[in-house]
């Protein structure tokens, strides 16, 4: 509509809906949110900073945000019957398996007061996901762990506060190392949206009958679970841990030409050029294992050989396979002390601002209509009815 971008009609036929919201061009590398490029936004803003930008569409005044921050810490706290659902799962359950049924149980406890149609109800419903996924997230791990629920501290940042919910104890304060929070804080916003992916598309769809924002939420989490989604970084570090050392690397690669598995951390649907993310990634990957002296780390190691090879070979460059933003966040997160199952959660968590910020949008539009997708029907043309004994 500004003529900034313009569309070929082929384009314009997959499109699933409009927003303005987060900008992609696939060929360029290019992802903006509310028009800011995410090079600088991871640059120059912090997570909650984004989220504002994400929810509100410009960047706040220092008013503004400390307002905002006021009402995102107002909302960190968990309801302690919710605290009750954690303890149904056995300890061994996946994080995300928790978080899939303890975001969608906060509808027990809001859905009959929320209006969807008033947007101050809207506003506070944003605002009590953007707060109470991290505490959530990181009780999940506690409980998975054994360790006593924590709580949150206010007067950290977003990111120090996660961190400190999830690692601190009642014997000894977590103290938050400054460099790996920023490193977290980078990863959230460079999680935090990606215009229609398969998680968004689920949450949009699933809002467009009018369902709660919380059970919305809860179904975009169960979609990013999935080995080809957000579940990519775990399945990478699994990956390295399966290749194990570079000079397994040549055998894996035949694996993969041979379609035997896939190269996790590879490939896209939209990009096809590089991922944007994945080159800040790489950087913030190199800032902290040099900040933790793993400069020498077997797995980034190995990850960057990975890459160097991927990169040279006539197979994926042919089929435009470049590093996507999953190929090195696991590198990082493990880094920070972070396990591997804990990986997806940390993407839902930060891609929940984009999740509720693309519900938002939608449910706001007066002329919004419930998704409807259809089909192209391959089954049988129309016949009657068999008796069993006719049936062969
Ligand atoms: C995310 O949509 C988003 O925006 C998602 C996301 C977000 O922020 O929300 O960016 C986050 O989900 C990133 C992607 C994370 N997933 C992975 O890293 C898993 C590994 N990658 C793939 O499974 C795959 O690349 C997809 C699912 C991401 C894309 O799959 P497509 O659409 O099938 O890829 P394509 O059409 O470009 O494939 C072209 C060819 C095919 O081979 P041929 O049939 O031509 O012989 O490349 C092959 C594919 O089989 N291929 C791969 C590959 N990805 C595609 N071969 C080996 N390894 C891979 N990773």
């Amino acid at each position: 509509k500004t003529g900034m971008f313009t569309f070929d009609p082929g384009f314009l036929a997959t499109a699933a809906c409009e927003s303005s919201i987060t900008f992609i061009d696939g060929d360029l590398g290019q992802l903006y949110y509310r028009g800011y490029p995410i090079e600088q936004l991871a640059e120059h803003s912090d997570f909650l900073e984004s989220c504002y930008l994400l929810l509100n569409g410009e960047l706040p005044t220092a008013e503004q945000f400390a307002e905002f921050n006021r009402k995102i810490m107002r909302h960190n706290m968990l309801n302690d019957q919710i605290m009750s659902f954690f303890k149904g799962f056995r300890r061994d359950a996946h994080p995300m398996a928790v978080m899939v049924g303890v975001v969608g149980a906060l509808s027990a406890f809001y859905h009959d007061s929320l209006d969807i149609n008033d947007a101050h109800h809207r506003e506070v419903s944003a605002h009590r996901l953007i707060a109470k996924v991290p505490n959530i997230a990181a009780q999940a791990y506690r409980y998975n762990k054994g360790l006593p629920f924590s709580y949150p501290k206010n007067g950290l940042t977003y990111s120090e506060n996660f961190l400190h919910m999830m690692f601190s104890t009642p014997c000894e304060e977590y103290k938050v190392n400054k460099v790996l929070a920023k490193a977290l804080d980078r990863i959230f916003i460079l999680h935090a949206d990606h215009e229609q992916n398969a998680s968004t598309s689920t949450v949009r769809l699933a809002g467009s009958s009018g369902a709660n924002p919380f059970a919305c939420i809860a179904a975009g989490i169960a979609c990013l679970w999935g080995p080809s989604h957000g579940g990519a970084n775990e399945a990478v570090l699994k990956m390295l841990d399966e290749i194990g050392s570079v000079e397994n690397v040549p055998a894996f690669m035949e694996g993969v030409k041979a379609k035997t598995h896939k190269l996790m951390g590879f490939g896209h649907r939209v990009y096809k050029n590089f991922d944007p993310r994945a080159k800040i990634m790489k950087e913030t990957c190199d800032e902290v294992l040099n900040e933790l002296g793993l400069r020498d780390d077997p797995k980034f190691q190995l990850a960057m050989k990975l890459e160097e090879i991927a990169l040279s070979d006539p197979y994926f460059i042919e089929r435009k396979l470049y590093p996507n933003v999953d190929f090195y966040s696991g590198i990082v997160l493990s880094a920070i002390g972070i396990p591997v199952s804990m990986f997806t959660p940390i993407f839902a968590l930060a891609r929940t601002v984009g999740w509720i910020s693309h519900w938002t949008e939608m449910i706001s539009d007066p002329g919004m209509k419930i998704g409807r997708p259809r089909q192209l029907y391959t089954g049988s043309v129309r016949r009657d009815y068999a008796q069993v004994a006719d049936r062969k």
